[in-house]
């Protein structure tokens, strides 16, 4: 990390946890963050249901809610990144405070309720974009919709021109009832009508469902289940958790989803158990606690095509990206790996 860097992370950390965050994008956008240094290491080129990505690195939804900042975030080393979640209609997410960071825990917690500008604002975005570079858009619904499944459908429509990839974010846990559509039932109608709507787009971008790490061997057999009946070109294991349990921060009037470092363990065996029952056959991207090259490795072990972080970046910096990068291509070169498919799930029994 600069100098630089590092001492506009701290004075960052010291200021309301949603402004500094509005302020990193701003500063991004701005040009004033400085740039990473970033290269494209050839063992690390990898590609995902048709999607050439130059690292398996990837950037989580959340991070740039509005698609404010695609252009400078392209240019930080990851391979891919995701914007949203984005609704229809554009609302404001939950009362503030709705952010909070746990330093002890290299984690953070937040319930921010898809405060988005809404599809027709971020799509014009979205079309502007100027970097090249893979962006896919994270699909909601709004709070107060009364046909979500018409809410996710509206959204791909809409962004579908001006993206590579889209993803069913199913899985907030600061929506009420949204992760109900997780249920058999529920997610089968739900991804019919999404797989299907996409089939009429002219661009018939690859649909991602991102799960989340709250749940059982039985829910994980069906989503498994669903996820090849429909042909859903890829699972994103996983969102926040609601489990708070054995944190040493205070939580107390805290609830919301849980990222970082404590949820590293839980999604991880989230996505082994997805990797068992899918053997390659839906390509995985693991998500959740990587703040290093090694905590990347281990997803990758674990049956990740790709990855992507968010929280890291909180605690580490942009710089994060390009030492991940560096540290898997390093970590495939010592095992005589010449690619990354080489390891994807070889140690996924580990984590189950
Ligand atoms: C502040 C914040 C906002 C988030 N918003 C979204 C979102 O809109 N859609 C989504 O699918 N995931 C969202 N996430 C979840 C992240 O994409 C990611 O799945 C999760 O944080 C675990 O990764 P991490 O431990 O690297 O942060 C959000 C996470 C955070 C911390």
């Amino acid at each position: 990390m600069s100098i630089f860097e590092s001492a506009g992370l701290k004075l960052l950390r010291l200021s309301n946890p949603e402004f500094a965050h509005n302020v990193a994008i701003k500063a991004l956008n701005l040009g004033l963050v400085p740039k990473p240094k970033t290269s494209v290491f050839e063992n690390l080129k990898t590609s995902i249901c048709g999607l050439e990505l130059d690292s398996p690195v990837g950037l989580a939804a959340g991070f740039d809610k509005n698609a404010e900042a695609v252009d400078p975030l392209l240019k930080c080393g990851f391979g891919f990144i995701e914007v949203g979640a984005v609704t229809p209609k554009g609302q404001p997410g939950n009362p503030k405070p709705r952010l909070f960071r746990l330093p002890k825990d290299q984690a953070v917690i937040n319930r921010f309720g898809f405060n988005n500008l809404g599809m027709d604002i971020i799509s014009e975005r979205l079309a502007r974009r100027s970097t090249k570079g893979i962006v896919g858009v994270n699909l909601g619904a709004n709070k107060n919709s009364d046909d979500r499944i018409k809410d996710y459908v509206k959204v791909l429509q809409c962004c579908a021109p001006f993206v590579d990839f889209a993803t069913v974010n199913v899985s907030s846990p600061n929506t009420e009832n949204l992760r109900n559509l997780q249920e058999k039932n529920s997610l089968n109608d739900l991804l019919d009508e999404v797989m299907t709507s996409r089939e009429n787009l002219e661009n018939k971008v690859p649909v991602f469902l991102k799960i989340s790490p709250d749940l059982t061997l039985n829910q994980i057999d069906d989503i498994s289940e669903i996820a090849l009946k429909m042909q859903i070109d890829a699972i994103v294991a996983t969102n926040t958790t609601v489990d708070h349990q054995g944190l040493q921060s205070d939580v107390n009037n805290k609830h919301g989803g849980l990222s970082g470092r404590p949820l590293f363990s839980k999604s991880t065996w989230v996505l082994a158990n997805l990797s068992a029952r899918l053997d390659k056959k839906v390509p995985l991207i693991g998500v959740g606690g990587i703040a290093s090259a090694e905590d990347a490795y281990v997803k990758l072990l674990a049956g990740a095509s790709a990855v992507q972080l968010y929280t890291g970046l909180v605690y580490n910096g942009m710089g994060l990206v390009t030492k991940i990068n560096k540290g898997i291509s390093e970590m495939l070169s010592k095992q005589h790996k010449s690619n990354l498919s080489d390891i994807v799930g070889s140690e996924r029994e580990k984590y189950q």
